[in-house]
């Protein structure tokens, strides 16, 4: 049967205009590096032990189920999502329900147990290691480019924000995974430090020239004062003084890179999240956040439930928001929502060079 020439044109015109519509009344896009702080569940696709698809993960989520999140419910990305206007946080790049319009929403590449280094988390055997993280994102603009053509396509990326959290594995499953790592036979910790900064600020450059024009990069957290830390390291349930040390060594040399990068780039690329002094703040005085322990997780067992994996055989809290830590390494979603208050309206001392209010400010004039 032939279809009349107006018909053709009208189903032509139908198909393409709804893609137009949605575009410009949509969100800007999102994407999201990193580890198991952002991973939103593409480790679920993966053959490894860095998982969190089973109860009790996700405990508090919309859904009560475990989705891969490394939380009880929503994790930092989800809530920064949520605050810039997405109708729903980007997909985990390997999910299969990443397809068609969805895409443009943005996409999340973080892979549990992952560091800057390729040889952080090799324990966790099959995870998506930062260089494939980024041959993803090529990938990623390539499906979209097919989809609403290239010039669309820059602007869907050029427009986007763009979430890296990863570091905190280079040590905690690399340098001090046990005694005597390799990595600590090789180099004194200030110079394991120097030569992680390198390789994160090449990871960093690759990803302003993929097309990320808007980067927030969160330091580590204070890893010794992770429950895992204080149960496996530290003295009389203190923070671990290495795993700090490293923290300190680490934190400023990375705004320092991100400032020279932006020194280099003539613009306010990449914003420096200062995530130790969020977590250092209800660390030092969980009451004044309404937690009862920032010391003691929510799942787990042993000292500070510090020891082993969050399963359903674990301890289990019963009110969540009254711990700042869900897991031995991850914090609750009351802790990730302070966090990201502190994103959109901390002062310069925890967002550099602005925080993320400002940043929707400036980016919604240009
Ligand atoms: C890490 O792996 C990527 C790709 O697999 C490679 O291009 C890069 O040079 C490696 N980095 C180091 C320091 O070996
Ligand atoms: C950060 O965000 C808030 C809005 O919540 C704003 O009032 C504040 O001045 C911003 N900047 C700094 C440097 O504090």
């Amino acid at each position: 049967m032939a279809v009349p020439a107006t018909v053709t044109m009208l189903l032509i015109v139908a198909a393409v205009l709804p893609i137009v519509v949605i575009r410009t009344a949509e969100a800007r896009a999102f994407f999201v590096f990193g580890d198991s702080l952002v991973d939103s569940g593409n480790n679920n696709y993966l053959a490894t032990t860095a998982r969190a698809d089973s109860p009790p993960y996700g405990v508090d989520y919309p859904t009560r189920r475990p989705t891969g999140r490394f939380s009880n419910g929503l994790n930092i990305p989800d809530l920064i999502s949520e605050r810039i206007g997405q109708s729903e946080p980007p997909l985990p790049y390997l999910s299969p329900e990443l397809t068609g319009r969805r895409l443009l929403n943005g996409a999340n590449f973080a892979s549990a147990g992952i560091g800057v280094l390729n040889d952080t988390g090799i324990q966790f055997i099959n995870i998506i290691r930062m260089y494939q993280q980024l041959a993803y994102f090529q990938a990623y603009q390539r499906r979209i480019r097919g989809l609403i053509g290239a010039a669309r396509a820059k602007r869907v990326v050029s427009g986007a924000l763009v979430l890296i959290t990863v570091g905190g594995n280079d040590f905690v499953n690399n340098y001090y995974l046990v005694p005597y790592s390799a990595r600590s036979r090789q180099l004194a910790l200030p110079d394991y430090v120097k030569y992680v900064i390198s390789e994160y600020k090449k990871l960093l450059k690759i990803l302003y020239k993929l097309g990320g024009k808007r980067v927030l990069v969160t330091g580590t957290g204070p890893l010794g004062c992770a429950p895992a830390e204080r149960a496996m390291r530290g003295t009389n349930g203190g923070c671990s003084a290495e795993l700090q040390r490293a923290a300190a060594l680490f934190n400023p040399q990375l705004d320092e890179v991100l400032s020279e990068l932006n020194r280099e780039i003539g613009r306010d690329v990449f914003v420096g999240v200062n995530t130790a002094q969020m977590h250092n703040d209800f660390v030092t005085n969980p009451g004044a956040f309404g937690f009862a322990t920032s010391k003691v997780a929510c799942c787990g067992q042993g000292p500070y439930n510090g020891l082993g994996l969050c399963t359903p055989a674990s301890n289990l809290c019963p009110n969540r928001n009254l711990y700042a830590f869900w897991d031995a390494f991850h914090p609750s979603e009351k802790a990730n929502r302070i966090i990201v208050e502190q994103m959109f309206s901390g002062t310069a001392e925890y967002m550099k060079p602005m925080n993320l209010t400002t940043i929707l400010q400036l980016d919604a004039r240009t």
